[in-house]
């Protein structure tokens, strides 16, 4: 099985698996965000991406994302893990829990969004957004991981690369929203037209924008997520995919 991982903010590499080298692959839509990198581990071929770039070049509006879904679907990969970090907005979540997202809504605007092209409409069901079998494998994976983490959670997406108002998160707490990030879309619906399964697993970096008491900071997203990465590793080391 070939399994793709999207790194975000923080996840660079998976070295518990064995590593087998770099594949570059071109796409119709450019290049992707970086190289994959490639890893085997008991029959599984792994695609790692880092979505933001090898060296955190792309922000989030500025992320070729049909390049990197296009990218996966050339490899031939057939699921696709994509690790993101969030703001919290529901009252429950504190930084360094994990979410397994089970619904969207897209703030995005100005983003290539689709591959459909004139004569070629492709009006997907993404009702669900997320694969429920790649879903159950995630649950299943951080509950024999020993993780503190939610299987449920509304990830709004917003188009960055600023951060919210206090105003913006308390109408999105009120728009059903729970954790918000800047990279989901269209990211999901893209790999959705694709035809590749997709889970989102994404980690609270902070409280969001008016439940912080501190002023939001990169510096402190990336610390959270570097402090998270034993766990996330874990997820993809234990996660069983069929
Ligand atoms: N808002 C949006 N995106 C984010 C945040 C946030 O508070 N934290 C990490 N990514």
């Amino acid at each position: 099985m070939k399994i793709g991982i999207i790194g975000g903010s923080g996840l660079y590499s998976i070295e518990a698996f064995n590593y087998t080298g770099e594949e570059k692959i071109d796409t119709d839509y450019g290049e992707p965000s970086a190289a994959f990198k490639i890893y085997e581990y008991y029959g599984n071929r792994y695609y790692f991406l880092a979505r933001h770039g090898a060296g955190h070049e792309f922000p989030p509006h500025l992320v070729n994302y049909r390049a990197n879904i296009s990218a996966f679907k050339k490899a031939g990969v057939d699921a696709i893990l994509s690790f993101a970090a969030v703001g919290g907005i529901n009252a429950d979540l504190s930084p360094g829990d994990i979410v397994i997202s089970d619904n969207a809504i897209d703030f995005t605007n100005g983003r290539n969004h689709t591959f459909a092209t004139k004569g070629n409409i492709h009006h997907i069901d993404i009702t669900e957004p997320f694969c429920p079998e790649l879903r159950k494998a995630v649950k299943k994976s951080c509950d024999s991981s020993g993780l503190n983490f939610s299987d449920k959670g509304v990830y709004i997406c917003t188009n960055g690369p600023r951060m919210e108002t206090a105003a913006e998160i308390k109408a999105f707490r009120g728009m059903g929203a729970d954790i918000v990030g800047m990279t989901l879309f269209p990211e999901c619906s893209l790999a959705r037209e694709a035809e590749i399964c997709y889970v989102n697993i994404s980690v609270v970096a902070n409280d969001a924008a008016g439940i912080s008491r501190n002023k939001l900071t990169a510096d402190e997203v990336v610390e959270t997520v570097k402090k998270s990465e034993d766990k996330l590793k874990r997820i993809i080391l234990n996660v069983d995919i069929d």
